[in-house]
């Protein structure tokens, strides 16, 4: 705090203006990047127009699918009424109907069987029309996951959660021979298509999820990082994630991975989705010197909550780039699952 009160502060006239030196340098002291004029500002990974480019890239090759005499189809399960799972759901239909791709919607209610399932899943298997089957998750408590994910045709594991192709990922299979989960893709994407290298760099994967942590891990090993994956029992973690060229946060908690916490310099990838709706958490992620404070704000009033990762949103300043929330990560996932689906018509078909 000392620092702070340097004698040329205390020097000045009037009290006002010590106050507001003051708060300047409270502010520098938080988000030195923002108060200097010489500081290279972040790169914003965008998500959303990588995303277009990919749809665009499986738009046109449904319509090579289409003149070759078969529509992609991709039939989604989607298990009772989780308002999260919902919203995801209906965007992967919709991105479906944009793309030319045949979809269809399965709603069981919450009661539905893990017997009653295996029948929809069989069923999906021995369809030809259709190359792509996703379960939305998470299922209901009663309902025996595991077994579903392992009766999904690998063919048709557009989700790329069947063991089949989770083993295919570790060992290193061509990509061109396996589905791999669609977020993980969906961010070797983002640092593929913005040119980040891999290769030797240190990668530091927080979260050992079997969707993003694992799949990720792999990917990044198979694409020639150093790779360390951390967790909820992980020593030192900080000092960890300090050594990361590029940082993967996936652990599901708003603003974890705090500035001190990243390498200057370092990628950010933020996987985190996380609502926030109290006003205290607001004002602590989005303070008045924050560049986004006027918009989360806004937002803010208007819906009730803002969205955010699992990333501190000041750490992103210390970062030479980053993917941002929301607007990243996220719009990569649907854009996935339709490069997959159009993979699992062409693959299954010899094409
Ligand atoms: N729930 C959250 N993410 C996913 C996903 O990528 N696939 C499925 N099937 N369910 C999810």
């Amino acid at each position: 705090m000392c620092a702070f009160f340097t004698t040329s502060l205390l020097r000045r006239k009037s009290p006002v203006a010590r106050v507001l030196a003051l708060c300047a340098r409270l502010r520098s002291a938080r988000y030195p990047e923002y108060m200097s004029s010489t500081a290279v500002a972040a790169r914003v990974l965008d998500g959303v127009q990588i995303a277009a480019e990919i749809k665009n890239e499986v738009a046109a090759g449904v319509q090579q699918a289409k003149a070759a005499g078969y529509t992609p189809g991709l039939a989604v399960i989607l298990v009772g009424n989780v308002a999260a799972s919902e919203i995801y759901v209906r965007s992967k239909v919709k991105t479906c109907a944009e793309l030319g791709i045949h979809s269809e919607l399965h709603t069981p209610p919450e009661s539905v069987s893990t017997e009653e399932l295996l029948k929809l899943v069989q069923q999906l298997n021995a369809r030809d029309e259709i190359d792509g089957i996703l379960i939305q998750l998470p299922l209901p408590k009663h309902v025996d996951t595991e077994l579903l994910l392992e009766a999904v045709d690998p063919r048709k594991d557009v989700d790329g959660f069947h063991p089949i192709n989770a083993g295919r990922l570790l060992s290193g299979a061509p990509d061109d021979q396996l589905l791999a989960p669609c977020t993980p893709a969906g961010i070797l994407e983002v640092l593929k298509r913005s040119g980040i290298p891999t290769a030797g760099a240190n990668a530091v994967v927080l979260g050992r999820s079997n969707i993003v942590g694992k799949p990720v891990a792999a990917m990044l090993i198979n694409a020639s990082a150093t790779v360390t994956v951390c967790h909820s029992r992980t020593r030192n973690l900080p000092e960890i994630t300090r050594e990361a060229d590029i940082l993967v946060a996936a652990i599901g908690r708003a603003g974890f991975v705090h500035r001190d916490m990243v390498k200057p310099g370092a990628v950010i990838i933020d996987v985190g989705i996380n609502r926030v709706t109290g006003e205290a958490e607001l004002a602590q992620f989005f303070p008045p010197e924050h560049p986004e404070h006027t918009k989360r704000h806004e937002t803010f009033a208007r819906r009730g909550s803002t969205v955010i990762g699992d990333v501190d949103p000041s750490a992103f300043a210390v970062s030479s780039a980053y993917t941002p929330v929301p607007g990243g990560v996220g719009a990569l996932t649907i854009a996935m699952l339709m490069s997959n689906t159009l993979k699992a018509a062409k693959m299954r078909r010899g094409k």
